[in-house]
Order: C-alpha cells, then sequence, then structure tokens
C-alpha cells in the first residue's frame, strides 16, 4: 500500500515544502498540500499553466503529481476563530473550509487516513524587528503561526494518521543560538516548535505509534526566507564556514524528511536533525 503525506506550507517551488512534496513523490507517496488560502489562487495557477513542470521532475523522469490542494489558514483552529475581517476578506471569501480542523475533515472524507504529516510553515509579521522591538502582538503572532499550528495539525491530524506515521516539521538554530536578523520573536518561536517535538513525540508515541520530528535546516533562499532579508549572507556564512563547503540544496533537505518518514527511521522520534552542512557543530567561523 503507498503511503499519503499532507505537507502544510507549499505555495511555489522554492521552498522545503516543495522539496519534500518531491523526496515523499520519489519515494512512491501520494502527495496531498496544504497551501496558505492567499497564496492559493497563484499556486493553482502556476501549477496548471505548467509554470512548476521542469521543477516537478522526478529522478526517474517522470513529473511529481499533487492529487489534492487544501486552501489551509494554520492560525485558524475551527470556523469559530475566524474573525470577520478576514472572512469577508475576498481572498479569504472565494475559499471554504480552510481552518485546520476542516482541512482534516476534508482529507479525512477525500482518502480516509494519511501516514504523513508535514509541517513546513512559519509567519512572524515582525520577523525584521529586533527581540527588544517587538510588540506582544508580533510576537504572539509568530507563535502562533509557526509553533502553535504544528500542535494544532497534529491535533486535529492525529486521529486520521495509521499506526507507523511519521510528523516532521522545519525549525532554524536561531532557537539555541543567537542570529541577529531573526526577530520578531521567530527565534522564540523555533525554541517552542523544538520543545514541543520532544513532548509531541511522547504523547503522540505512546498513544497512537505516530513518530514526531524536526528538522533544523540551514539556509535556503525560499520566498519565505527573501522576506526576512538576510538570506544572501547567511547562504554565503554558511558556504564560507561550515565543515562541507557548499550552497545547501533543498532537496537534502527533502531527503531527510523522506528517510524520517520511512521503516529506516523507525526508532527516531523527539529528535532535531541537522541538514546543514554541518555548520551547528561549529564553536567559531574560520
Ligand atoms: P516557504 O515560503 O516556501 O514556506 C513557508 C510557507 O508558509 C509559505 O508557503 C506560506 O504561504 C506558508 N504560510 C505562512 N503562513 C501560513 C499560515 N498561517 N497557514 C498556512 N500556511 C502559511 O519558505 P521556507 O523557507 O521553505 O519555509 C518552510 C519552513 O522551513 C519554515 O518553517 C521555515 O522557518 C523553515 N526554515 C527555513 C529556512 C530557510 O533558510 N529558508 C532555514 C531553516 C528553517
Amino acid at each position: 500500500r503507498g503511503k499519503k503525506a499532507f505537507i502544510a506550507g507549499v505555495a511555489d517551488d522554492n521552498g522545503y515544502g516543495w522539496a519534500i512534496a518531491k523526496s515523499l513523490a520519489a519515494a512512491g507517496a501520494e502527495i496531498l498540500v496544504g497551501t496558505w488560502v492567499p497564496a492559493l489562487n497563484i499556486f493553482e495557477t502556476s501549477l496548471r499553466r505548467g509554470k512548476f513542470d521542469e521543477s516537478r521532475m522526478l529522478p526517474d523522469g517522470s513529473l511529481m503529481e499533487i492529487a489534492r490542494i487544501y486552501p489551509l489558514d494554520a492560525v485558524f483552529d475551527s470556523p469559530e476563530d475566524v474573525p470577520e475581517d478576514v472572512r469577508t476578506n475576498k481572498r479569504y471569501a472565494v475559499s471554504s473550509n480552510w481552518t485546520v480542523q476542516e482541512v482534516a475533515e476534508s482529507v479525512k472524507q477525500d482518502y480516509g487516513s494519511i501516514d504523513i504529516l508535514v509541517h513546513s510553515l512559519a509567519n512572524g509579521p515582525e520577523v525584521s524587528k529586533p527581540l527588544l522591538e517587538t510588540s506582544r502582538r508580533g510576537y504572539l503572532a509568530a507563535l502562533s503561526a509557526s509553533s502553535y499550528s504544528y500542535v494544532s495539525l497534529l491535533k486535529h491530524f492525529i486521529p486520521i494518521m495509521n499506526p507507523g506515521g511519521s510528523a516532521i516539521s522545519l525549525t532554524y538554530i536561531a532557537s539555541e543560538r543567537i542570529i541577529p536578523g531573526y526577530g520578531g520573536g521567530m527565534s522564540s518561536a523555533k525554541a517552542a516548535l523544538e520543545s514541543d517535538t520532544r513532548v509531541l513525540a511522547f504523547e503522540a508515541g505512546r498513544k497512537h505509534k505516530i513518530r514526531v520530528n524536526t528538522i533544523s535546516a540551514g539556509p535556503l533562499r525560499s520566498r519565505a526566507a527573501k522576506a526576512i532579508g538576510f538570506i544572501d549572507t547567511m547562504i554565503e556564512y554558511s558556504v564560507a564556514n561550515a565543515p562541507l563547503q557548499k550552497e545547501l540544496s533543498a532537496d537534502e533537505v527533502g531527503n531527510t524528511a523522506a528517510f524520517l518518514a520511512s521503516p529506516l527511521a523507525s526508532a527516531i522520534t523527539g529528535a532535531v536533525i541537522y541538514v546543514d552542512n554541518g555548520l551547528n557543530a561549529m564553536g567559531v567561523g574560520v
């Protein structure tokens, strides 16, 4: 039986979510994605017009198929949480059933169950502000979109995940070391995500035999990273200072996710797995 994967946080072909989808597809999984509501139209249009065809190419020459795209906004758990201005916003009003609970219900109706859950999303409205200048609202928004969203996804998807299933998120070393420029509470959000990975691994493991891990990825020129503004500097820093002096490719993170989701990783849970050319192991830049 082929495995089914739901990947939250795919809206173009530049990010980690897309690369993870490809690695899972290459390994034979059926791919379902959750796309942020405001990005849905452009993503679907680009996909339909063949804009991603080149990057849909799998190692065997076939093109990755996305079985279904679900609109998703992971800061809302159920319809009662959605404020009036969002519900009536024109980009939101044209879609429906995009709260976490509703997406899980739709996936259940359409596919019955899944085996792999991937959280590849983050948002920090004040990311370019230092922590000392971050508002309470901005800090809590970062935690809501980037950390609680993982708790919520797991909570709602666990009931439709097959035992032996695997959940994976993406984190960044700014959770544990000082990375100036990764502000707005995003460093705090990644620290929460990593801590939650351990607690969720315990709870989901004991109750449902599901493994929960997070990949601490090196810098990638994704849409989200470009918005932060220092991504080229981070890539140059890594190439100059990491044990492996090469640019990290999204596929290397995708392949790690495919490994973590597979039976090859059947004893790995609650872990932060570094996929960063080894940069995390350095004490000083040389
Ligand atoms: P990306 O732009 O491809 O992915 C972020 C996605 O989150 C986008 O598709 C966006 O539409 C979606 N999103 C934002 N708010 C959302 C919401 N409320 N509900 C649903 N979706 C929402 O960028 P990237 O960089 O691939 O990010 C994926 C993950 O990788 C994030 O967790 C990020 O923090 C992490 N990461 C990225 C690194 C990098 O250098 N690019 C380094 C380490 C971790």
